[in-house]
C-alpha cells in the first residue's frame, strides 16, 4: 500500500517506517528538518520536508505520492518554554485538521491516527477500555490535553467515518522514549523529582515501541476502523515499578509525598498519572486485530533497558 506518514521521524515513527517498508509498503514521510528527512530516506522512505500546518503543500505531496492511507503520528511534547503542552495541544487540534483536510483533498482512502490510552476518566474501577469516557472534566491543564485528544479522535472519525483507525497507544517504552535511561523519567528519579505520590496507585499500561509499531502494521493490513487500545499485557502500579527502576539505575528510592503537596508542586496532570490512572485493556485489539504484544515491558523490559544503562543520543 502507498502510505503517507506524518511523524515518521518521531519516537514510534523511527521504528514504524522501516517495519512498513519491510512489509512491502511504499512509504512517503514528512519532516520539518532536512536532517531527519535524510534519516527517513536512509530507512527506505521517500521524504518530504514540510510542516503539517501547510495544508496546501501537504495535499500536493500526498497527491503526488498517490497515497492511499495517511498516518498521523505527530506529537510535540515540551517544545515551548512556557506551557509545555501548548504545542502538543495545537498539533492535535489544528495539525489534525490540516492533515485530514489535505488527505481528503488528495483522495486518500484511509486514515490512521495516534492517540493515547491513558486519558480516560479515573472514575470507576479496573482497566479502561475503548468505551470508557475520556477524562474531559479533568482539572485545567489535564482537561485541555484530554480535550485536544478528544478533538483529534473525533475529527478523524468524522472525516473518515468508515475507514479511520484510532490507535490509543500506552506509555511508550524503549530507547528514545521518556523511559530511556537518559530521559525524563529516570532523570527525574535521579534528581528526586519523581516521588511516590499518595499510594502510588497510578496504573501504567506500557507498550514497547516495537509492539506499538507491529500493531500499527497489523492495523494497516486489516483495514479495520474504530478505536483500539494498543497496550501490553501487564499494567503495573507506580508504587511497584518506581522503586525497582530507582534500584536498577542506581538512584535513591523515590520520596513519599502526600497527594495535596504533590498537586501543588507538580500539578494535577502528574498526580493523575502517578496516583489515579487506571491502566487500559488490550482485549479489543487482540480480538479484532488478531494482534499480540510480544515484548513484555514489566518487569523484563525494565531489566533489559536499565541494566544496559546507556543508549544512543536522541
Ligand atoms: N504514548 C506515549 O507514551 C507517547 C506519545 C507521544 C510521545 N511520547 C513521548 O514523548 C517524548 C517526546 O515526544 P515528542 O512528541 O516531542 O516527539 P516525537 O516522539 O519525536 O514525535 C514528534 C513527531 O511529530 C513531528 N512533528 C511535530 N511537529 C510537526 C509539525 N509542525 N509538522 C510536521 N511534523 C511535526 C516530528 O517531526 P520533525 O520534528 O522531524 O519535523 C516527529 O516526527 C518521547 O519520549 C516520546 O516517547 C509518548
Amino acid at each position: 500500500m502507498r502510505i503517507f506518514v506524518a511523524g515518521g521521524s518521531g519516537a514510534i515513527g523511527r521504528v514504524l517506517v522501516p517495519l512498513l517498508i519491510h512489509e512491502g509498503h511504499e512509504v512517503t514521510a514528512l519532516s520539518r528538518s532536512t536532517e531527519r528527512a535524510a534519516d527517513l530516506e536512509r530507512m527506505g522512505a521517500t521524504s518530504i520536508v514540510g510542516d503539517v500546518y501547510d495544508e496546501t503543500a501537504l495535499a500536493r505531496a500526498i497527491a503526488a505520492a498517490r497515497s492511499e492511507l495517511v498516518m498521523h503520528q505527530l506529537t510535540a511534547f515540551g517544545t515551548t518554554d512556557g506551557d509545555p503542552y501548548a504545542e502538543t495541544i495545537r498539533i492535535r487540534i489544528d495539525g489534525t485538521r490540516s492533515l485530514l483536510a489535505a488527505a481528503r483533498k488528495a483522495g486518500a482512502r484511509r486514515f490512521i491516527t495516534q492517540s493515547i490510552s491513558f486519558m480516560c476518566s479515573p472514575v470507576g474501577t479496573g482497566l479502561t477500555d475503548e468505551t470508557t469516557p475520556l477524562y474531559l472534566d479533568a482539572p485545567t491543564s489535564t482537561g485541555d490535553l484530554v480535550n485536544a485528544v478528544a478533538s483529534l479522535e473525533q475529527q478523524t472519525l468524522d472525516a473518515y467515518p468508515t475507514t479511520a483507525t484510532v490507535l490509543r497507544y500506552g506509555w511508550f517504552f524503549g530507547p528514545g522514549t521518556s523511559y530511556d535511561p537518559n530521559d525524563t523519567i529516570p532523570n527525574g528519579l535521579r534528581a528526586g523529582t519523581m516521588p511516590l505520590v499518595g499510594s502510588g496507585a497510578g496504573n501504567y499500561s506500557f507498550i514497547d515501541l516495537r509492539d506499538a509499531a507491529a500493531a500499527t502494521v497489523t492495523a494497516v493490513g486489516r483495514e479495520v476502523s474504530g478505536i483500539f487500545n494498543i497496550v501490553d499485557d501487564t499494567p503495573v502500579r507506580l508504587s511497584e515499578f518506581l522503586p525497582v527502576m530507582a534500584e536498577l539505575i542506581g538512584a535513591a528510592p523515590p520520596e513519599l509525598m502526600d497527594e495535596a503537596v504533590a498537586r501543588k508542586k507538580f500539578g494535577d496532570m502528574r498526580v493523575y498519572y502517578w496516583n489515579e490512572q487506571r491502566g487500559a485493556s488490550n482485549a479489543k485489539a487482540k480480538r479484532e486485530l488478531d494482534w499480540e504484544p510480544v515484548f513484555p515491558v514489566w518487569p523484563k523490559g525494565f531489566e533489559k533497558l536499565y541494566s544496559a544503562q546507556s543508549s544512543p543520543p536522541r
